[in-house]
């Protein structure tokens, strides 16, 4: 009978590590270090964070004994009375280096100007309501970068229990929320009828926020149409058509400005933002709050075309999905992702009235993660 086993092969002790034959019969090296560090006791069950203080060790770890028993590696250390045992299927998961699974690093889809019909839509209440309803909301947003959501409630409140089954409310310097109507002394394009170019949020900001919610309480003015586009559709394509402005725009850091009486905040960001897979993830583009570029002129020889090039073909009308907003819907985007813009619009015609807030991407894959990984720890 030819039964699986483990291999059974001592485990070779080395100064740094050891080495172990693992399911493909091939020696692995764990450093000593890391295998101390994270010993199953070094856990607290109850906060599942690490107890175990590895700064106190007096000397470096190191094994005195291994052995393997079954499935389960059992180590003892030299200046320790301590016992550490590995189920060897654990081991497994860290025999190469690589990214543990994570359940929000999923493939993007992009999309054109053509989507609007096809735009995940999902009624508000029921979202509230539903914790499944609310991991396939955001796994759309996590791919599509782009959904609506209905039937929202004609509050403020409305908008912040939205927002909160993602994450924190996330400031920024205009505050926890924005309204966006005419106003009479504007600080901000936003604030008046004026079109609006596309663009990302507040890309001054160190890190700007991840995660937009546009809640649309009054639309009734004539114009004012929306404009959306995918930053991954145009930047994908920008990298076939245009290989080296693509890079130029991809490693050029440039600087982002936003200032008025105040305040003064800067960042530098790269135009297109790729992701642990060299992936395009998303975009940092504004026109209005561009800093004058302080990057070195022959640099701008190459980078200025290429910005050109690739803020032209954001406009294509191939990539603009537009439409007008209706009272009681809320766009949700990645704001590093999906750039939108306004149509002019006749202030005097009309209402239009929009509350937005944000919060963080890495909220939003954690609550994802959270969701559909529930009963983990049971
Ligand atoms: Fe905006």
């Amino acid at each position: 009978m030819n039964v699986m086993t483990s291999p059974v092969a001592a485990p070779v002790l080395k100064d740094t590590g050891l080495e172990i034959l693992l399911s493909d019969g091939e020696p692995h090296y764990f450093n000593y270090y890391w295998l101390r560090d994270n010993c199953p006791s070094s856990f607290n069950s109850a906060t599942r964070e690490r107890s175990f203080d590895i700064f106190h060790l007096d000397t470096a770890p190191k094994a005195k004994t291994a052995e393997v028993t079954g499935d389960v590696l059992a180590i003892t250390w030299e200046s320790e009375d301590h016992v550490t045992r590995f189920p060897l299927a654990w081991l497994e998961a860290y025999k190469t280096p690589q990214r543990r699974p994570d359940p929000a690093d999923l493939a993007r889809e992009a999309w054109y100007g053509d989507h609007y019909p096809d735009v995940p839509r999902f009624s508000q209440p029921e979202v509230l309501a539903d914790p499944a309803l609310r991991a396939r909301w955001i796994e759309a947003l996590l791919v599509e970068g782009f959904v609506i959501l209905t039937d929202m409630p004609n509050s403020d409140e409305g908008l912040t229990e939205t927002a909160e089954m993602i994450g924190r409310v996330r400031p920024t310097f205009f505050g926890d929320y924005f309204d966006v109507r005419t106003h009479i002394n504007p600080t901000n394009t936003a604030y008046t009828a004026s079109a609006l170019e596309l663009h990302t949020d507040t890309p001054a900001e160190e890190h700007a926020p991840g995660v937009q919610f546009l809640h649309c309480r009054a639309n009734t003015v004539e114009g004012g149409y929306s404009l959306y586009a995918d930053g991954v559709a145009v930047a994908n394509d920008f990298r076939a058509r245009d290989p080296e402005g693509f890079k130029v725009l991809a490693e050029t850091k440039v600087p982002f400005f936003c200032e008025h009486d105040t305040y003064d905040m800067r960042s530098r960001q790269t135009i297109i933002e790729l992701d642990q897979h060299g992936e395009v993830s998303g975009l940092t583009i504004s026109q209005h709050m561009l800093d004058i570029s302080d990057v070195d002129q022959e640099l701008l020889d190459s980078w200025y075309p290429a910005f050109c090039r690739f803020g032209k073909m954001l406009q294509e009308e191939k990539y603009m999905m537009t439409f007008l907003m209706k009272a009681g819907e809320c766009m949700v985007f990645d704001n590093h992702r999906i750039v939108h813009g306004r149509a002019a619009y006749t202030a005097e015609s009309g209402d239009r009235y929009l509350r937005g807030t944000y919060t963080d991407r890495a909220e939003m894959r954690s609550t994802y993660r959270a969701l559909v990984s529930e009963g983990r720890f049971k």
